[in-house]
């Protein structure tokens, strides 16, 4: 790492950098693209954005929860992140009387605020380079020995680096295709509380018509506080524990910006693969992402009906419907604009381009003979894959009930009064128990004959699990209609010992391997899986192992062919930093988008009783009063809503910190922009957008509709 990066720190003053494409380690900004973030519009000092030293900006961001960014924005711990991120936690805190979910909710005091048991957030202590330590001991490998001896020393290094008694937690991050190793260091604090959310009418405006859209109207934000010991340690949920004092929290500013303006971006994009192949695009299109999107369109539909019209299975689903739904959009946009802007074309020219490069190159020269045959081997199964993992464990009944398997294999091979049987059982009673505090049975057996009848359809029969359709046939009728499998998905809902507590009971006490086998649930998902993994699965390891060696070797052949190249790892949920401009766009032809929104399009877009675009009437009073206080924007005259930049941010960004030249902040990232759906794979340097809240709109909200103006008070508020 070292070393590549002392080369390219020559490079740097000789090359153009690509528009606003990259996520920049932030420990290697001054080194890497400080100059250019200048000539852009920073004004801070390397030293200001990131050091080890001295607390800098990097102190302020968090990971929040599993899989999302947080700011401090207060000297008491206070943290902004989007709604959506805070979205599992809101409804949890939820009841039907007390839905905060549906009418939003504001702590006036520290004491009003409501424990999110579920939560933790992790801030950045250190990151260290440690492939000077990793990678020669992998040198000269095969790709299994390779692969087996890096998985060992990364959770040696996770260890050596980790230190559970203070809650610190290393993890290195093998990146540009496990070229380089880097170990990041976090320390985790796991009192966490809701402090304000906006009603879900605001939080989640335009719902998932408008998700992965510009323009846009949402108020995606959602405010929560990090509490500690009285020492300042990470403490267990506690009364006595109080707010955290942070290395460093983010000024906030009401200033304003216009058209062009500097902004930059920290957090945690969770994974991107800008180098994947052209058979790697083929088998997204083709095969991965059409059937993950038809699986789940069913999957969507069968639960929406029963959460439209009841606020109990609404609360109940909400969360996991959320999820699911937004990458069911994802993946159909990726598909789309892959195919409209034929990625799959300019990956075969790059590939043509490297194998020019690469020939007479012993290490090099056969990356593209032998990567085709990697696909060819796999893509056979690809499909069944997806109809295991998005279809058959798509019923949350099937997927609890694949996770019996181990409790069958251990009672088969030990007996049933073996300890580790008695594990199982544990294991299974607890998971039983979760499972069914987010059952809703109508749906979920609508999933289950819709899935069942969808893997019948779409994959080979070669491959089917014996014996399971004739079966089916014999008891249920006629395998072309949908009644067959209704028939047959009612019957398992009735008689599996899975939902039926006096059954599971009787099971608990006395377990046997034939009752287990016997249950329709589990003779279902335990087959279906069962039956993937021991024939097929290991066709998947075999490729996943090759085409990562592949990739591996091919993206140390790009460094070697373009040493000028200015490059950036791929997102690993390691901390990077993004930067571009607010900036506005031509979607297609005719067509110019700006690049913010106001109250006048929320009013716009305003359908009165409508599960996506209803607002809560004290909003569209206080817009009709045009009262905007010290949050409208002059230039406009009008609240801003949201807005767009040029940064290259992905999932996991969520809830990131915009941030203005110099370093307060003045926005939400929240989403990124359908024209641009294929950046995960490529990154389109004329369309793509993030999509932001503007920090003015979020306070206003916490103001105005909430009137918790002691949130206010606590921030450190930019007016001039
Ligand atoms: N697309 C957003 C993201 O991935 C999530 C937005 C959530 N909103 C929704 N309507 N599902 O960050």
């Amino acid at each position: 790492m070292k070393k590549i990066f002392a080369s390219l720190l020559l490079v740097i003053t000789f090359c153009k950098s690509y528009a606003d494409e990259g996520m920049w380690l932030p420990l290697l900004l001054g080194k890497q693209v400080y100059a250019d973030m200048v000539k852009r519009g920073l004004k801070l000092t390397p030293e200001q954005l990131y050091s080890v030293n001295k607390s800098s900006i990097k102190d302020a961001i968090i990971i929040f929860g599993g899989g999302c960014t947080g700011e401090i924005v207060s000297n008491e711990g206070l943290i902004f992140t989007n709604h959506h991120c805070g979205y599992a936690a809101i409804a949890a805190a939820s009841s039907v009387n007390n839905n905060y979910l549906r009418d939003g909710f504001w702590a006036l005091n520290k004491s009003q605020e409501i424990p999110a048991k579920e939560l933790s957030v992790q801030f950045l202590l250190k990151i260290e380079d440690v492939t000077d330590k990793i990678a020669p001991q992998l040198e000269g490998l095969s790709a299994n020995d390779r692969s087996k001896k890096q998985a060992e020393l990364i959770s040696q290094f996770n260890q050596q680096y980790s230190d559970p008694s203070q809650n610190i937690e290393a993890r290195v991050s093998p990146l540009f295709k496990n070229n380089q190793f880097l170990v990041f260091v976090y320390q985790r604090y796991t009192d966490i509380r809701l402090v304000a959310a906006p009603p879900e009418s605001v939080g989640k405006f335009g719902g998932d018509t408008d998700n992965w859209e510009w323009p846009r109207h949402t108020g995606d934000f959602s405010v929560f506080r990090v509490y500690a010991g009285k020492d300042g340690k990470p403490s267990a949920h506690s009364a006595e524990n109080i707010p955290l004092k942070p290395k460093y929290f983010l000024p906030v500013s009401i200033k304003g910006f216009k058209d062009g303006d500097y902004a930059m971006i920290y957090g945690y994009p969770g994974s991107t693969n800008r180098y994947e192949t052209s058979y790697g695009i083929r088998l997204a299109t083709d095969i991965n992402n059409p059937s993950l999107v038809g699986l789940r369109d069913v999957r969507l539909k069968a639960m929406f009906e029963q959460m439209k019209n009841d606020p109990a299975v609404k609360l109940q689903l909400a969360s996991s419907y959320a999820s699911i739904a937004n990458y069911w959009k994802f993946y159909d946009g990726e598909t789309k604009q892959l195919l409209k802007y034929q990625i799959y074309e300019k990956k075969q020219a790059e590939e043509a381009a490297f194998q020019q490069w690469a020939k007479g190159k012993p290490e090099f020269e056969n990356i593209f003979t032998e990567w085709p045959k990697v696909y060819d081997a796999w893509r056979p199964y690809a499909k069944h894959r997806v109809y295991i993992y998005e279809g058959v464990l798509g019923s949350p009944l099937a997927k609890f009930a694949a996770t019996l398997i181990k409790l069958e294999n251990d009672m088969v091979k030990n007996g049933v009064d073996a300890a580790i049987v008695k594990q199982d059982l544990e294991a299974a009673g607890n998971a039983r128990k979760a499972f069914l505090a987010d059952e809703n049975k109508i749906s979920d057996q609508r999933i289950l004959a819709a899935t069942c009848q969808m893997f019948y359809n779409d994959i080979d029969k070669n491959q089917h699990p014996i014996g399971f359709y004739e079966t089916l046939k014999s008891a249920y009728g006629d395998l072309k209609e949908p009644d067959t499998y209704k028939k047959w998905a009612t019957a398992v809902f009735s008689n599996t010992m899975l939902l039926n507590d006096a059954k599971w009971q009787a099971f608990i006490q006395k377990p046997d391997a034939v009752t287990l086998q016997n249950d329709p649930a589990y003779a279902y998902a335990g087959g279906f899986v069962k039956n993937y993994l021991n024939k097929y699965d290991n066709f998947f390891q075999q490729f996943v192992l090759k085409n990562n060696d592949l990739g591996r070797l091919y993206l140390k052949g790009i460094m070697q062919m373009d040493p000028k190249k200015k490059m950036y790892p791929d997102a690993t949920f390691t901390m990077r930093v993004s930067y571009g401009n607010v900036k506005s766009y031509s979607p297609k032809d005719g067509v110019k988008y700006d690049y913010a929104t106001t109250m006048k399009g929320v009013l716009e877009k305003y359908i009165p009783g409508d599960y996506q675009f209803d607002l809560p009437a004290k909003l569209i009073d206080l817009v009709k009063k045009k009262d905007f206080g010290q949050y409208i924007d002059k230039r406009i005259n009008d609240l801003v809503v949201c807005f767009i930049t040029t940064n290259d941010i992905t999932g996991g960004n969520s809830g990131s910190p915009v941030i203005d030249g110099t370093g307060n902040l003045i926005g939400l990232a929240f989403d990124g922009n359908y024209e641009a759906l294929s950046h995960k794979l490529a990154f389109d340097k004329d369309l793509n957008r993030t999509i932001c809240v503007d920090v003015r709109y979020v306070l206003w909200c916490i103001d105005k509709l909430g009137g918790a103006s002691n949130i206010i008070n606590e921030l450190k508020l930019v007016k001039q």
